[in-house]
């Protein structure tokens, strides 16, 4: 039995003014004069009276706290003896050293961890408003109807007995989706396919667990979606960077790299980040590819509703005869990022491996905004919305077009306007380089050399401007330039952001 100093009072810090009741102040104080050690197992505790006499308080939080105490184990009575610390508590638990004391070998998490890229809250990630990327015109966004239909489904709680807890999702918003599908996209499915995930961000996730296993290789587009390399790389994968030119990806320069790669991430509708559409040619090219090698194709579809100058284009899934090709949408851009809703769909043979690894993940996805989200669909306001909103983007988008051939000549090449809810801009070579065509061009020489877009764009998110650098989507060699976002920004106030981005530019 440890030395106990028997009786004597600790010090427990009370304070009248203070938003926490007296009973929890005397709680936690004796709670962490143990857990630092300054009270030692077995050591007796002064009794409830001498304790509130010492606090000059009443009896009752005193009472109230060490029977808190003695329910967690703390602390033990014993008959006639009286209150104890718990002689059982290890001597070490209350000597235990802080994280911050110990070894980095004695707190090593997995290795697996260890392959994700650093979590970096690029500042240009986090704004709302100029330029912004992915942000849809939520002023425009019908609430009053959403929060209606919410309601709808907060009021009662349905019971699915068919499908109820099912790791694919609610079955008639899977039955929505399908019909959206196979209208709008061109997608070959029914809703038996369709899994139900929270954003376009973990169907890529619960793919590469099913489809592959690290050590594998697969391709990804150069430039790419930066969280598709970093999930890659993390999972133990080997991302083959395969270059995207005028057609989309060079399926030829893939078989050259990586012939035996085990999948092929793309965005074949609307490349991100370059906005290019892949071509016939090459979606054969990739298709057959896929069929000779035994690869998977992961078809990214993340913002295919909006097209300004043609039809959609149909997607890659609905030409491949071979179920060769995982079909992944979402609904973060015609809705919103934050309610983290999209959706897989799965070639009828994997349907049972996908759902076997996602019951396992987070067992099934929550239902209110399924619910909500199938009248959204099925009273017609989804495609009403998606309307809309492709007019209005059009328009926006051809206000930010304009406002910068007004700022900056041609100065910056714009990639990517025809779909979509950003385009695309390159500073040219020749500048970068510190070559100058500003008389030519109209920009100053003053700001040549040493352009870094990742550095300008960390800059003027402290101007409330957020440019994504283009040069973060590159594995290989980056060009520089920057992702804009125009969605979000109404036709008036668009010269005036793109005066601003000139002031960002420093030109
Ligand atoms: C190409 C691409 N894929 C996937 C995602 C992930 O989106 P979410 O998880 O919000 O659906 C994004 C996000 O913007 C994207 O641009």
């Amino acid at each position: 039995m440890i030395d106990v100093s028997s009786g004597i009072v600790p010090v427990i810090p009370i304070d009248r003014e203070a938003a926490a009741p007296l009973h929890r102040q005397v709680y936690a104080g004796f709670r962490e004069a143990i857990l630092r050690g300054d009270l030692a197992a077995g050591q007796q505790v002064p009794s409830s009276r001498a304790l509130a006499a010492e606090l000059e308080i009443s009896r009752f939080p005193v009472l109230d706290a060490y029977s808190q105490l003695l329910a967690e184990g703390f602390f033990e009575s014993r008959v006639g003896a009286g209150t104890f610390v718990a002689a059982s508590l290890p001597h070490q638990a209350a000597h235990s050293k802080r994280t911050t004391e110990e070894s980095p070998s004695a707190r090593r998490t997995s290795r697996r961890s260890m392959l994700f890229p650093p979590y970096d809250p690029n500042p240009w990630r986090h704004g709302w408003g100029a330029f912004g990327v992915h942000q849809p015109a939520l002023d425009q966004f019908p609430f009053d109807l959403w929060s209606k239909l919410l309601a709808r489904h907060s009021r009662t709680l349905h019971i699915h007995p068919s499908n109820n807890l099912h790791p694919l999702g609610l079955m008639p918003f899977r039955e929505a989706i399908a019909s959206y599908l196979r209208t709008a996209r061109a997608v070959r499915c029914d809703p038996q396919q369709i899994m139900v995930v929270s954003g376009s961000q973990q169907a890529l996730d619960i793919v590469t667990r099913v489809l592959l296993d690290p050590g594998d290789a697969a391709w990804i587009e150069e430039p790419c979606y930066p969280l598709v390399r970093s999930l890659l790389t993390g999972s133990g994968c080997h991302p083959i960077s395969i270059p995207v030119d005028e057609d989309g990806l060079d399926v030829a320069a893939g078989v050259r790299l990586a012939p035996a790669a085990r999948a092929a991430f793309v965005t074949p509708s609307h490349h991100y980040a370059l906005g290019v559409t892949m071509s016939a040619s090459r979606r054969f090219q990739l298709l057959e590819w896929s069929r000779q090698a035994s690869a998977w194709i992961v078809e990214d579809d993340y913002d295919s509703e909006y097209r300004f100058d043609s039809m959609p284009i149909p997607s890659l899934q609905g030409l491949d005869p071979c179920d060769r090709v995982i079909y992944i949408g979402t609904f973060s851009k015609v809705l919103r990022p934050s309610l983290r809703l999209g959706y897989i769909v799965i070639p009828p043979d994997l349907v049972d491996r996908f759902a076997a690894v996602r019951f396992a993940m987070d067992i099934f996805p929550s239902y209110l905004f399924q619910e909500a989200l199938t009248d959204f669909m099925h009273e017609g306001h989804f495609a009403r919305h998606i309307r809309r909103m492709r007019s209005l983007y059009k328009a926006r988008r051809a206000a930010l077009v304009e406002s910068l051939h007004a700022e900056f000549g041609d100065f910056l090449t714009i990639h990517g306007s025809e779909a979509g809810m950003h385009l695309t801009v390159t500073i040219p070579e020749s500048f970068r380089a510190g070559i100058g065509n500003g008389a030519r061009s109209g920009v100053s020489d003053s700001a040549r050399g040493g352009f870094n877009d990742v550095d300008i764009a960390s800059r003027a998110a402290r101007e409330k401007l957020w440019l994504w650098p283009l040069s973060q989507c590159y594995t290989g060699k980056p060009r520089q330039g920057f992702l804009l976002g125009f969605s979000n920004t109404p036709e008036d106030q668009m010269p005036q952001a793109v005066r601003r981005l000139r002031h960002a530019l420093q030109l």
